[in-house]
């Protein structure tokens, strides 16, 4: 995901029917439970190559008729995730907030115009470590049964909302897990980051000043307040990544160099409300590897200061030295941590979950486009 940006500027600096049997009547079962059986015999089992890429990467009305905004239902999930919550919320993902990593992939290149090759990165970075391998189906907030039969403990398979895994600290809007919600909006905080906009944006209007601001303060009172704080990869990537999130696909048919900049009625809608703006067209050219690469150095140059490492207790940041961040191969480091986190949740896997494993870190490697990393097979070839 970040090769480009590390290679540039900065580097200087199956599912078994069991658990729910054909004879079983659904009678008495939750619409929860209803949904999560409905699933489990039509989702495709095991693991599933990538989907293609978008052809069409130019700008478009995707706040359209096929795509209206709906209220949750009972049982619907969303999580810490602005832009996946909005695409449930339009129907672009499946409304239940339960999808598969491809159809992740497509969504958010038609929705938003991420980039294939890091919509492909970053979703594959979540899936191995919060997914349901054998059913290739993740939920986009916390832990259901809609995901499938578990596997055995500690796979946790929790969904996006779990944190550790993918989810970090010092979020834009939300809470630290150690601090209070790591998923649900937070007032206060996009009250800050409404402030920051103010204060050091562009007339009010959120730009990659601003939202530098905020990204180091949001890490500034992670590093005062919460004693369990981690900043470490593959936070550290994700949290610049998703500071320039809402600069490069929150805006309006935003150019293809990300130069405008965002106004906070349209930045409520998607944090607070995971909705589009009226007449919302998606970015003009897709948002993939190297544009990211280039907004987060700027973000980055702001307040080069932060490197990787974690809390020893509040008030307390002791310096990972074997973190690369953006001083070094961040991208392959960043793959042998989600591999290897991934072996501790499955330490010894059956047949079938094996080979699911298997082809999804495959897949994960295909994901980095980056030949230099050496490819790794803890579950074997
Ligand atoms: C490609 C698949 C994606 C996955 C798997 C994903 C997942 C996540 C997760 C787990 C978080 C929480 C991070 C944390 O707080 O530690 C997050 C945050 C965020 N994501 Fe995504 N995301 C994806 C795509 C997108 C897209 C396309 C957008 C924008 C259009 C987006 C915008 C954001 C923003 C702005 C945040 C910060 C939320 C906040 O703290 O207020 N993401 N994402």
């Amino acid at each position: 995901m970040f090769s480009s940006l590390l290679a540039a500027s900065l580097l200087s600096l199956a599912l078994s029917a069991s658990a729910f049997p054909e004879y079983r009547s659904l009678a008495g079962l939750s619409a929860a439970e209803v949904r999560a059986v409905a699933r489990t015999f039509t989702s495709t089992p095991g693991a599933q190559p990538l989907p293609p890429a978008i052809n069409d990467t130019s700008s478009k009305l995707v706040y359209d008729d096929a795509h209206p905004w709906e209220p949750l239902r009972p049982g619907d999930i969303r999580g810490p995730c602005p832009g996946l919550n909005t695409l449930a919320s339009h129907g672009y993902l499946d409304r239940s907030g339960v999808a598969t990593p491809g159809e992740i992939i497509t969504a958010v290149q038609e929705g938003f115009n991420m980039g294939f090759d890091l919509a492909a990165f970053v979703t594959y970075a979540a899936f191995i470590v919060d997914g349901n391998h054998l059913t290739n189906l993740m939920s986009i907030g916390q832990k259901t049964p809609e995901t499938g039969p578990d596997a055995p403990a500690p796979a946790t398979i929790g969904g996006l909302n779990t944190h550790g895994a993918f989810e970090g600290d010092a979020s834009t809007t939300r809470d630290d897990f150690a601090l209070g919600s790591n998923f649900l909006f937070n007032e206060t905080l996009f009250d800050q980051l409404s402030q920051a906009a103010i204060d050091f944006g562009s007339n009010g209007t959120l730009d990659i000043n601003s939202a530098a601001v905020h990204r180091h303060n949001r890490i500034l009172d992670s590093m005062a307040r919460n004693p369990n704080f981690t900043f470490v990869i593959p936070r550290y990537l994700t949290a610049y990544a998703e500071t320039t999130f809402p600069l490069a696909m929150f805006v309006s048919n935003q150019t293809s160099d990300s130069s405008m900049t965002l106004n906070l009625d349209d930045a409520r809608s998607f944090f607070q409300n995971h909705k589009y703006p009226d007449n919302f067209f998606r970015r003009n050219g897709s948002y993939g590897n190297d544009e990211v690469g280039t907004l987060i150095t700027e973000v980055f140059e702001l307040f080069p200061d932060i490197l990787p490492g974690n809390n020893e207790g509040a008030g307390n940041y002791v310096l990972d030295p074997n973190d690369p961040g953006f001083n070094g191969d961040g991208t392959c480091y960043a793959y042998y941590k989600q591999t290897n986190f991934t072996l501790s949740l499955y330490p010894d896997p059956t047949d079938e979950l094996r080979t699911a494993l298997q082809q999804n870190l495959a897949t994960f490697y295909i994901t980095l486009g980056d030949p230099t990393c050496e490819e790794v097979f803890p579950f074997g070839q």
